[in-house]
């Protein structure tokens, strides 16, 4: 009996002692962490705010976010805007700045706001898309799975990823697997693939049912068991806030990973990261959502893609006389990156920027006006898309039965998407801000686009100038910035409701 209670009072003892050791280790690493937190998130909003942000600049920056459409974007608006030869170099992941090439104007990358440490960062704009974060770690998911199937044509892993490597050889240019966070997201689920797919093997299960896609183990790794893994919780999780912040695993300053792995370790300090991004966002010079696409792609057209044109096709006439001009952006370029380890054979880039004056692309050749350059756009985008769902139906079928459709996701259980709105908590609040920004964005184009078209056409029909005329036109402005207000007022209380 005394033995026994000797016992239990050192047991007791030692938990205690081991709860009050784990407490002190948790209060000096969240002592830590709120320090290295707090220094970048005060060097980060220390830097100087852009006046004039609605200007483009000499660079746009393409902040894209993976899975939110910015590749149509890209495709459909910037590869019709800027010719090859005004984009910047890209290499394998990381984009390494190549000193010869001065005079790029264009970058687009899923690497994340670091890289404006390596750019002329006051002349450069940026740009960025985001999107509902719950449908964003859905379709980071499903396609990592779809680009992931495509390799169970092969008979096993080794000559799967044998092939792979063989193939990005040959065709030297950029592929999936090459770009962040891809080249660690499709591994991965490439492996998982191919070993439930051996264990199919193993346990002779020739059929396996339908039902819930998101959740068939025989063939795929549940959504649920994905969003728990450590390598989702590195690179997908409030992915778009980490990205805009500078933050991500793929970023390039020193100390990112120490914060970003203590923002993950200790919540609340992520009000510091989110206080950063919303900072980025205000400075941008255009915010597009996902969800709202056409808006979004009207707006690019009339933000971006009129400032792209008039920019290109004024520089083209004044490109002779421009050469202090690039005196000044070499020396400022070249001490973006001493020891790169450049994968990429620049010489043909640097031939084609040789031939700049010449070779501006389509939109900017044929002087499109925001409405042409939506309407090349549309067109651009249906055979995109085209081409996207059928690689996508041929790589799930590798998969079948499972079969990622809108409506299978409305019969994923509430508990799991709450578990990603919980997972994602930082991207819900940034995505919240993003729509603020775009609401106002928005109103502010309507009311500009509108003003300058009626007084173009007063003036051109100026032989039937009337009062009534100048009066409507007040009238309608009057009428858009009533609407505006209201539309702001309605979603500030409905915000503040919500919180
Ligand atoms: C994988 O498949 C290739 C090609 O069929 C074959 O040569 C190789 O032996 C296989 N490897 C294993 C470990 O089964
Ligand atoms: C980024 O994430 C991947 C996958 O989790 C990991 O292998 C890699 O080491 C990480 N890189 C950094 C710099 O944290
Ligand atoms: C780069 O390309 C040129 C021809 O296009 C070739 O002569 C040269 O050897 C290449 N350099 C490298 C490093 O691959
Ligand atoms: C650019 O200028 C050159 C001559 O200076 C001219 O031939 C060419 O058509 C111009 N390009 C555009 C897009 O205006
Ligand atoms: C291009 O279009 C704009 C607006 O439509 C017009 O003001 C400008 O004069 C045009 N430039 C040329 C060179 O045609
Ligand atoms: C998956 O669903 C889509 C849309 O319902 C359909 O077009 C496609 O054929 C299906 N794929 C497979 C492999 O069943």
């Amino acid at each position: 009996m005394d033995t026994t209670l000797k016992f239990s009072a050192l047991l007791l003892l030692m938990v205690l002692v081991s709860v009050l050791v784990n407490a002190s280790t948790f209060n000096n690493d969240f002592g830590h962490c709120e320090r290295v937190v707090q220094k970048w998130a005060s060097s980060s909003l220390e830097q100087k705010v852009k006046e004039d942000k609605h200007t483009l600049r000499d660079l746009l920056f393409f902040l894209h976010v993976p899975r939110t459409g910015g590749r149509t974007y890209f495709h459909c608006f910037l590869k019709k805007l800027y010719s090859s030869s005004l984009e910047c170099p890209r290499s394998y992941d990381k984009l390494r700045f190549d000193p010869h090439k001065q005079r790029c104007r264009l970058l687009v990358t899923h690497d994340d706001y670091s890289m404006m440490s390596k750019l002329p960062s006051e002349r450069t704009s940026v740009v960025t898309i985001l999107r509902d974060p719950v449908d964003r770690v859905f379709s980071t998911y499903e396609f990592s799975v779809e680009v992931a199937a495509r390799f169970l044509v092969h008979p096993n892993l080794t000559s799967a990823t044998q092939m792979a490597g063989r193939l990005r050889a040959k065709t030297k240019g950029v592929s999936t697997l090459d770009i962040w966070p891809w080249k660690y997201l499709v591994p991965w689920m490439r492996e998982d693939l191919f070993a439930r797919r051996d264990d199919r093997k193993l346990k002779g299960l020739n059929n396996v049912m339908g039902g819930d896609p998101y959740n068939m183990e025989e063939m795929v790794m549940p959504l649920h068991e994905y969003i728990y893994d450590p390598i989702a919780r590195d690179i997908v999780h409030n992915g778009a806030t980490f990205q805009v912040a500078g933050l991500t695993n793929n970023s390039y300053t020193e100390e990112a990973h120490a914060v970003r792995h203590c923002v993950q370790r200790h919540k609340v300090l992520g009000e510091h990261v989110l206080k950063v991004a919303k900072k980025r966002l205000d400075n941008m010079l255009y915010v597009g959502l996902t969800e709202e696409h056409r808006e979004s792609a009207t707006m690019f057209a009339n933000v971006v893609g009129s400032q792209v044109i008039s920019q290109l096709r004024s520089s083209n006439s004044s490109m002779e006389n421009a050469a202090d001009n690039k005196l000044e952006q070499s020396s400022s370029f070249s001490d973006s990156n001493p020891n790169d380890d450049d994968h990429q054979n620049s010489s043909s880039d640097q031939k084609a920027s040789d031939t700049v004056t010449s070779e501006n692309a389509e939109a900017v050749k044929g002087n499109m006006t925001a409405g042409e350059l939506m309407e090349s756009y549309e067109v651009c985008i249906s055979s995109l898309r085209k081409a996207q769902s059928h690689r996508r139906t041929s790589s799930l079928r590798r998969i079948s039965p499972a079969n990622f459709t809108k409506e299978a996701r409305h019969q994923v259980p509430e508990v799991v998407l709450q578990q990603i709105r919980s997972l994602n908590h930082l991207d819900l609040e940034l995505y919240k801000y993003a729509q603020d920004i775009f609401a106002n964005q928005n109103g502010r184009t309507i009311l500009e686009f509108h003003s300058t078209e009626r007084w173009k056409s007063i003036f051109n029909k100026s032989h039937e100038f009337a009062l009534w005329q100048v009066l409507s036109l007040g009238m309608t402005i009057v009428l858009f910035l009533f609407v505006f207000i209201v539309f702001v007022n309605a979603r500030r209380t409905t915000l503040k409701i919500k919180i």
